[in-house]
């Protein structure tokens, strides 16, 4: 009989690849620790003061002092945790509470709060398309995009990246009487594009298809209101589904669906994402409700962002870098690396002038692209983004990314 194979030998590739790296004398790129946050775009790092630009926290709600203060409260008179499922024990006013912000931040009729945006996915998706369903969605789709397919079992037809009339001929080769759910993104995460969502839900509605946009990376900065890009472009109340996390602008941790669909909370009984597993602590829900509530007015802080998204974006291209998109589209600058050994080289040399930057490589990222990713914080300062742009004058000349 022969030996049963180790379960790890799988990621041998994975772990020559990292110790290659490591081999060449750089930091572990995704072994970073925080040692004192100072706010929404300072932290300590190996014991220096950083700047932040890679956290996602784009409207700086984190140390919002009224979004702490409802934080305290909430852990002060419900506990710090609920220990229970939404459908048992684990349903608090506090939930109840942010579902209604949630309703009112997006005019809809219906909100349900996962404990995470990853779970948000995986449940909606996996609950609404199941066996002879169609899934059509971007190919370069979030993975709790992906897993929520494979969870439902429901044929997944991707399409090329933004492009509607790769869309429009998925779409038209699918049986006419299928369950067909057309899943986009409205800020692509890992270039920081924006959809043509106005075309994709148009061309979705034309053949039948529901249509569930994931506004992760837009929730709270995009669109008049902050809803997003469906909302920037139009086309929201076309939009069956709303996906949004907590974990970005809102600044804690959760993950919501919004819909107008009339049976939508039966979702509630049926979601195996939402029902078996604990809901949110207390003092997280009063956080993301008092955020959420402050999001349905930050205009000025929007206002800001992206202010400060234009400057870094004409800047990094000023110096000569490589950007993941022509223009800025988002609070995400995404600038281009030659191959993995630079990219860790550069992001290195950014820490060591006090900046952190996320690094990105394949397989998350298209076209197995090595990227810098810089996402902006409506807390950012003009000095701030001076400085930054200082800072990746210095490390792009030292590491020979620019000339
Ligand atoms: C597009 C997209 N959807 C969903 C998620 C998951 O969000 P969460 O962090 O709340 O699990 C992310 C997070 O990175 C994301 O980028």
């Amino acid at each position: 009989m022969s030996a049963a194979p180790d379960l790890f030998s799988k990621f041998d590739p994975l772990i020559a690849q990292r110790q290659a790296l490591l081999d060449t004398g750089v930091k572990d790129p995704f072994s970073l620790v925080m040692e004192k946050v100072l706010s929404p775009t300072r932290a300590i790092c190996n014991g220096r003061e950083t700047i932040l630009l890679g956290t996602y926290n784009y409207m700086g709600m984190t140390f919002d002092p009224e979004v702490i203060a409802a934080g305290k409260k909430a852990l002060e008179e419900f506990g710090s945790g609920t220990t229970g499922s939404r459908v048992l024990n684990g349903t608090y006013q506090g939930h109840k509470e942010c579902e209604q912000a949630l309703r009112d931040f997006y005019a809809m009729d219906h909100a349900m709060v996962f404990s995470t945006g990853y779970q948000a996915n995986l449940g909606v998706i996996a609950t609404l398309a199941g066996k002879g369903d169609y899934v059509v969605l971007d190919i370069d789709s979030h993975a709790s995009i992906y897993d929520g397919c494979a969870m439902g079992n429901a044929e997944i037809v991707p399409f090329r990246h933004n492009d509607v009339s790769a869309l429009e001929k998925r779409l038209a080769r699918i049986p006419a009487e299928a369950g067909k759910l057309v899943v986009l993104e409205g800020v692509y995460s890992m270039l920081g594009d924006v959809a043509p969502l106005k075309e994709m839900v148009a061309v979705s509605k034309t053949a039948g298809a529901m249509v569930l946009v994931d506004e992760a990376h837009s929730m709270g900065f995009i669109g008049p209101n902050g809803r997003g890009v469906a909302e920037d472009q139009g086309v929201l109340d076309d939009v069956d589904f709303v996906i949004g996390t907590f974990s970005k602008s809102v600044g804690t941790v959760g993950g919501v669906c919004v819909s107008n669909h009339p049976k939508f909370e039966i979702l509630r009984l049926v979601c195996r994402p939402y029902v078996f597993t604990a809901s949110l602590p207390p003092s997280v829900v009063a956080t993301a409700a008092t955020s959420i509530r402050k999001l349905m007015h930050g205009k000025s802080k929007r206002d800001h962002l992206w202010a400060n998204s234009k400057r870094l974006h004409a800047g990094l291209k000023a110096l000569g870098f490589t950007l993941g998109t022509e223009t800025p589209q988002s609070a995400i600058i995404a600038v281009i690396m030659p191959d993995l050994e630079k990219g860790a080289a550069m992001w290195e040399a950014l820490l060591s002038e006090g900046l952190y930057v996320n690094l990105a490589r394949p397989p998350a990222t298209p076209a197995n692209m090595t990227l810098l990713r810089c996402s902006l914080c409506a807390e950012h300062s003009d000095e701030e983004v001076g400085e930054i742009l200082a800072m990746f004058e210095r490390a792009g000349r030292a590491v020979g990314i620019i000339g």
